[in-house]
Order: structure tokens, then sequence, then C-alpha cells
């Protein structure tokens, strides 16, 4: 109980009666040696509703963790906390420590947009701007300044376009739509677009819930690949998909964090019932 002063939120708009303390401690070790991104005693409401419960987790350098757990446990909110889009959320209040590369995320001074630069986004139905390939692309790296010629842009365009290991594919068409590619290619070129920024961490969620299983296949290929230079985070329903890509898994359960560990523990011998419940499939 000695958390009890730091889990109060900020808001003096949720009675104190309403916070529970009865949340559950997380199973495992959730710190890594030399983190990217480290959050502790992160809350979050939604109004009365309190969907984060004290989560403390950190992220590592050329992981993937992927985030599991049923339908409405949290993970897409917690996944926002790390780059700040609840701050749109109309009503949701976040507390607690998060940083990247040790810096506060949420100092009043920092810039957001710049954060959203470093700690990318992918969603789970693939977006990409009613512009062409090279547009979708060029885009962020115009506005955040990255190159200075238009042989620069190209090379951005190039370079991130074959590391979502899509340029092959559209390099013969990159005046074409991006609206107008499959499903799988779309989301390869949303993927593009985050790394055309030069991210440090991509955060993804569901990624591949919209595609076919050879477009998810080569998305996954795709996810392993780009661990060799960002930290990536994965919310996913595929108990295999977390199997396939990550190295490390969190189990969430009603805004708890309940377990964290290396991927193949988690699925093998799983330490809190919770998480055997549901990787057992007895719920979810
Ligand atoms: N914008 C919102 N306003 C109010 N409640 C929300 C909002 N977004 C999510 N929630 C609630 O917060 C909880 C966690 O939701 P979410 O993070 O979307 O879960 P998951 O991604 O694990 O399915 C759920 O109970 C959900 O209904
Ligand atoms: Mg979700």
């Amino acid at each position: 109980m000695e958390n009890n002063q730091q889990a109060a939120p900020a808001s003096p708009s949720i009675p104190s009666s309403q916070i529970p303390r009865d949340h559950r401690e997380t199973v495992g070790d959730y710190t890594v040696e030399s983190p990217r991104m480290s959050a502790r005693d992160v809350n979050v409401h939604y109004g009365d509703k309190h969907a984060i419960k004290g989560v403390n987790l950190d992220l590592g350098r050329n992981e993937v963790l992927a985030m599991i757990g049923p339908s409405g446990c949290g993970k897409s909110t917690f996944l926002r906390c790390l780059n700040r889009m609840n701050d749109t959320v109309k009503d949701c209040k976040v507390t607690g420590d998060i940083t990247l590369d040790n810096k506060n995320i949420y100092d009043k001074k920092l810039d957001v947009v710049e954060l959203r630069a470093q700690v990318g986004m992918v969603f789970q139905k693939p977006n990409p701007f009613p512009k062409s390939i090279y547009e979708n692309v060029a885009w962020g790296a115009r506005i955040h300044g990255l190159a200075n010629t238009n042989a620069e842009l190209d090379e951005i365009v190039e370079t991130s376009l074959q590391k979502a290991g899509l340029w092959n594919e559209v390099k013969d068409r990159l005046d074409a739509q991006g609206t107008g590619l499959s499903g799988g290619q779309q989301q390869r070129l949303c993927i593009a677009r985050t790394i055309a920024i030069n991210p440090e961490v991509i955060l993804m969620d569901e990624p591949c819930s919209a595609l076919d299983p050879i477009a998810t296949a080569i998305v996954e290929d795709l996810i392993d690949e780009l661990r060799e230079q960002f930290t990536i985070a994965i919310v996913t329903h595929s108990m295999h998909q977390a199997a396939r890509v990550s190295q490390r898994t969190a189990y969430f359960h009603l805004g708890d964090l309940i377990e964290i560990g290396a991927t193949n523990d988690i699925f093998t011998r799983p330490r809190h019932e919770l998480t055997e419940d549901y990787i057992s499939g007895r719920f979810g």
C-alpha cells in the first residue's frame, strides 16, 4: 500500500473513493537494461473509468514487445500513452511517468509533433493519404525538414520504401495513388511513411487485423527486420502473431499489466493463472 500517494491521479474530478487500490502486481520483470522508453505507475482514466492501473513497463532497444489480452483490457489505451495520442481524447486523463531516452514525454515544454516523429504509429486499418505513393512517404520528411533538396527527398522516399519492403512493387508507379494499392501494400506504405521521419520507436495497433494471411506474413517478416533499427511495440489479438514477431510479451487484463516476460516463457510456462487462462483459450 505504499503506493497510495503516488497512485492518486492528479485530476480532482475523480473522487479518491473510486480509485481501486487493489490493482494487481505485475508478475515478471518489467525492466530492461538501458530502456528506450520507460513507463512508471501509469494510470489512465476516461472520466470515472479506470482503464490503465499503475502500469510499469520498459521498452528495450532493438526489440519487439507484444501486448496481448482480452478486448477492452487497455492495450490500445496504453499504446496511445507512449506518443501522447490520448491527449486529444475527451475526458482522458493520464498520470504517471513516461520517458523516451530518459526525457519525460509529458513535459509541458515538449513539442508533441516532434515526439510523434520520434515515436511513430501504425494503425489497425491502413490509412494512406489520398495522394501519390511518393507523396505519402515524402510528406512527413518534408514537414520535419529532413531533406534540403529534391534529390535528398527522393533518397528518403526510396530508402523508406525499401525498408518497408515495398520498393520493388511500386518503384515504377510512384505517382499512382497510395489508396489504389492492395491492403497489405497500403499497410507497408504506412510503415514507410512512419520510417521516413526517422523514428526511434514504432507503435503498431493490430497492424495486420485488416490483412489477409499472405499480407500478414509479409508484414510480420518486415517487423522482424525493422527490429534491427527500431524499438517496436505491437498490440495484437493473435497469440500466434505475438509468438512469431516478439521477444517479450506483456499480458494485460482489465487495465492491469498481469505478466511480462520473454515471449517463449509467457506462451510455454505462464506464471499467472490469468495469463494461463488466456493463452490456453479459456477466455478472450
Ligand atoms: N475514448 C474512450 N472513452 C471512454 N472509454 C474508453 C475510450 N477508449 C477506450 N475506453 C475504454 O477503456 C477500456 C480499454 O479500452 P482499449 O484500450 O481500447 O482496450 P483494448 O485495446 O485492449 O481492446 C475499455 O473498457 C474501453 O471501453
Ligand atoms: Mg485496441
